[in-house]
C-alpha cells in the first residue's frame, strides 16, 4: 500500500526472535536480558499479522532476529508463511552459525534466499567481534549455500581498526563465489555508537583504485536500500548500505515487526504499533487490519538518527531486537 508520501510499502522484516548465539561487540553486551516467553508473539499470531499485512499488499518478507535459527519450530513457521496466498517472497538474514544443518530443509520448503552476516574471513577476528569462536562453521555454511544454489547474500560491517583491513579481500568474495557482498554503515544505535566505520562515499574511491573498471549499477537488486556497483569478472555485485550518511528514507518500502510484537514503522523512531496488545485483547481481524493500515500510512517521513544527539529521542530497543 502506499503511505502518505507516496511510498509503496510492501516488504517486512519480522524478527523472530531476540536471542542470538552470538555477541557481536556492535550489537549485544555478553549478558543482555532477553524478553521473557510470554512477550514473545507466537509463530501463529505472526503468521496472523502477516496475512493481515498480504492483504494490505506487503508480500515480500525477510526473517531475522536476533538469530532466527535459535528459536525452536522455525522451520515449521517459514514453511507455512511461504505458503501463505500473496507471499512472494520469504528470505533469511542469519548469523551462518546454525545454518548448515538448516540448509537442506531450508532449500526444500523453498526459501528465496538468505544473508549471511560475516564480518571476516579471519577466525580470529571472528571472535573478537562475536565474542564466540564459530567461524568455520559460518564458513562452513556459506560454501553450503554455494554448493545449493541458494541466492546468497553477505553482509559485512566495516569497523576501523577491527576488519577494515580486509576490506580488499571481502570484495574478492562476489569474485570468486557466486554472491553479493553488501558493506553496511554502522549505525550509532545502542552499542554500535562505540565504533567507527565506513559509508559509501569512503568505500567506493577505494574500492575504484583496486577495480578502475568497476561500473555503478543503475538497477536495483532486491528489496533493500544499497547501492551496487559490478566489477568485470566479479560474479556478484558489491553493495552500501549507508543508513545515515546516504539518506534512503524517501524510497523506503519497509516496516518491521519485532519479536514482541510492536509493528515499527521506521527503523529508528519511537512511534509503534503495539500489535500484540491489540491481537491479545481480542480485537478483530479487520480492526487489526484497519489499525495496521493507518500506523503505515503515517510512516514517518525520515529517520531520526540526526536528532538523537541534540534532542535525546529516547532509544526504545536495541539492534537485536529490532533485527536490523
Ligand atoms: N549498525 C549496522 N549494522 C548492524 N548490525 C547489527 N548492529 C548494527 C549496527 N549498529 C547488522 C549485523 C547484521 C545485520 C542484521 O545488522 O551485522 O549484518
Ligand atoms: Fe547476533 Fe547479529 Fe547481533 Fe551479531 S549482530 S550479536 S549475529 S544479532
Amino acid at each position: 500500500m502506499l503511505d502518505s508520501y507516496g511510498r509503496n510499502i510492501d516488504y517486512m522484516r519480522i524478527s523472530i526472535t531476540d536471542r542470538c548465539n552470538l555477541r557481536c561487540q556492535y550489537c549485544t553486551p555478553e549478558d543482555l536480558p532477553s524478553i521473557g516467553h510470554a512477550e514473545i508473539l507466537r509463530f501463529e499470531e505472526i503468521l496472523d499479522i502477516a496475512r493481515y499485512a498480504v492483504s494490505l499488499g506487503i508480500t515480500k518478507f525477510k526473517i531475522t532476529g536476533g538469530e532466527p535459527l535459535v528459536r525452536k519450530g522455525y522451520l515449521f513457521f517459514l514453511e507455512r508463511l511461504k505458503t501463505l496466498p500473496g507471499v512472494e517472497q520469504v528470505t533469511l538474514t542469519t548469523n551462518g552459525v546454525l545454518l548448515e544443518d538448516a540448509l537442506p530443509d531450508l532449500v526444500r520448503i523453498g526459501i528465496d534466499g538468505v544473508n549471511i552476516s560475516l564480518d571476516t574471513q579471519n577466525p580470529e577476528t571472528f571472535s573478537r567481534i562475536t565474542r564466540r569462536d564459530d567461524f568455520h562453521k559460518v564458513w562452513s555454511a556459506f560454501l553450503a549455500c554455494q554448493a545449493s544454489g541458494i541466492r546468497t547474500k553477505i553482509n559485512t560491517v566495516l569497523l576501523k581498526g577491527i576488519n577494515d583491513m580486509e576490506f580488499a579481500d571481502l570484495c574478492l568474495l562476489a569474485k570468486n563465489y557466486c554472491c553479493d557482498v553488501r558493506f553496511i554503515e554502522i549505525m550509532p544505535i545502542g552499542y554500535g555508537k562505540g565504533f567507527q566505520g565506513y559509508d559509501r562515499s569512503m568505500l567506493l574511491p577505494l574500492l575504484r583504485d583496486l577495480h578502475p573498471s568497476l561500473e555503478e549499477s543503475t538497477t536495483f537488486h532486491g528489496n533493500g536500500p544499497a547501492t551496487y556497483v559490478s566489477i568485470p569478472d566479479f560474479q556478484g555485485s558489491i553493495g552500501f548500505i549507508d543508513a545515515i550518511h546516504g539518506k534512503f528514507c524517501s524510497q523506503c518500502n519497509r516496516i518491521r515487526l519485532t519479536s514482541d510484537g510492536m509493528l515499527k514503522l521506521c527503523l529508528y523512531y519511537k512511534n509503534s504499533l503495539d500489535l500484540k496488545t491489540l491481537i491479545r485483547n481480542q480485537a478483530s481481524e479487520s480492526e487489526v487490519i484497519q489499525a495496521m493500515k493507518d500506523a503505515i500510512f503515517h510512516k514517518p517521513q525520515e529517520h531520526q538518527f540526526h536528532h538523537n544527539a541534540t534532542e535525546g529521542i529516547e532509544e526504545l530497543k536495541k539492534m537485536s531486537q529490532i533485527g536490523g
